[in-house]
């Protein structure tokens, strides 16, 4: 075999993922600690993670669907309401969390009870700046009117570029970007700005959602864009530097309401997700480049160590399952019946 068809990596991490609750984590949390050592683990279950107890329990719930003999860590966050109080700040830093999450109230899946308006948890991100916790943004404007693919870039001018000014030393991670806008703005925003960047946002545009059809397991938010985005990411996760780390945003949900008349947003791609980003890279000649991308920009970042282990990637086609169980449910993956390129040894 030649180098490029084999990669070796120091192990990876993801930055942004949703395993939900119950028993649907005996599948897919076997899928991410296969390949990631730590996730970070979004907030948003259907009773909102908001407190630290919350946490460290919901903490617990996924630890117990780790198989016996992998090595995984799951990084906790708190879902920022208007409620919550400085206070709790202080102990989720004392309790390990590193982080809390920004929903715009309505912006996405069990967003409901998300922040109303930035300025009622000012003294909350004044206690994250003083803690070192980091902020993580679902960066879409929720104002009625704005057309769903400007969202993002609506965002940035109305709430983010104040709050980064508001806030000049606290982490803001820019979550799942999706547009040259975005990649922009983290680029020109300094060294306490970064941003997560989803395997399905670097392989595929808008198109995908409808080509031959309405495909409701490409739908995901934010939505995919058009192709112009899609090169602006790949030109920030191949090349753009040290403040873009992979964050697969896998999203799981059963596949009946993903395939209804209201389908679910998310896309499942913790069951390939290193695949997947290895063909992202591999498209745009920059395998060399992935290792940073998927195991050193995020710690560094994050201020965490780098971590020991390896995982090697191979040139072998190979299709995922058609489903997995989900709970009572079925789970269908992004690929399901489709080849993949590169397989995980
Ligand atoms: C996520 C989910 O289902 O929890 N959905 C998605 O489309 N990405 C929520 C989110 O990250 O926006
Ligand atoms: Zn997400």
């Amino acid at each position: 075999m030649s180098s490029t068809d084999s990669i070796t990596l120091t192990r990876p991490d993801d930055w942004h993922l949703h395993v939900r609750d119950g028993e649907p984590m005996r599948t897919v949390v076997p899928h991410t600690a296969a390949q990631f050592a730590r996730a970070i683990i979004m907030p948003n279950l259907r009773e909102p993670v908001t407190t630290t107890a919350q946490a460290l329990a919901y903490r617990d719930r996924i630890l117990a669907a780790v198989p016996a003999g992998t090595d995984f860590e799951p990084l906790m966050t708190l879902y920022l309401t208007d409620n919550l109080q400085p206070e709790e700040i202080r102990r989720a830093k004392a309790a390990g969390i590193v982080a809390c999450k920004l929903y715009p109230a309505g912006a996405t899946t069990n967003s409901d009870a998300g922040v109303t308006s930035l300025g009622k948890i000012y003294p909350v991100f004044e206690a994250m700046q003083r803690e070192g916790l980091l902020l993580l943004v679902h960066g879409e404007s929720t104002a009625p009117g704005v057309d769903v693919f400007d969202r993002e870039a609506v965002f940035i001018d109305s709430q983010l570029i104040p709050l980064r000014r508001d806030f000049p030393a606290l982490k803001i991670v820019f979550e799942h970007i999706t547009t040259r806008e975005a990649a922009h703005y983290v680029r020109d925003a300094g060294a306490l700005t970064a941003a997560t960047i989803t395997a399905h946002h670097l392989l595929y545009n808008r198109n995908a959602i409808f080509t031959g059809g309405l495909r409701p397991h490409y739908y995901c938010l934010p939505v995919l864009k058009r192709e112009v985005h899609r090169l602006a990411l790949v030109e920030a996760a191949t090349r753009g530097g040290a403040r873009y780390f992979l964050g697969t945003d896998s999203a799981p949900h059963p596949a009946h309401l993903k395939e209804h008349a209201s389908g679910c947003a998310g896309c499942y791609t913790a069951h390939a997700a290193m695949e997947m980003y290895a063909e992202a890279f591999d498209a745009a000649g920059a395998l060399d480049r992935l290792e940073a991308f998927a195991s050193f920009n995020g710690p560094d970042f994050y201020g965490l160590p780098r971590n020991t282990g390896r995982i090697t990637l191979r040139r072998e086609s190979w299709t995922p399952p058609a489903a997995f169980p989900f709970g009572d449910a079925e789970l269908k993956p992004l690929r399901h019946g489709e080849t993949l390129p590169w397989r995980k040894a």
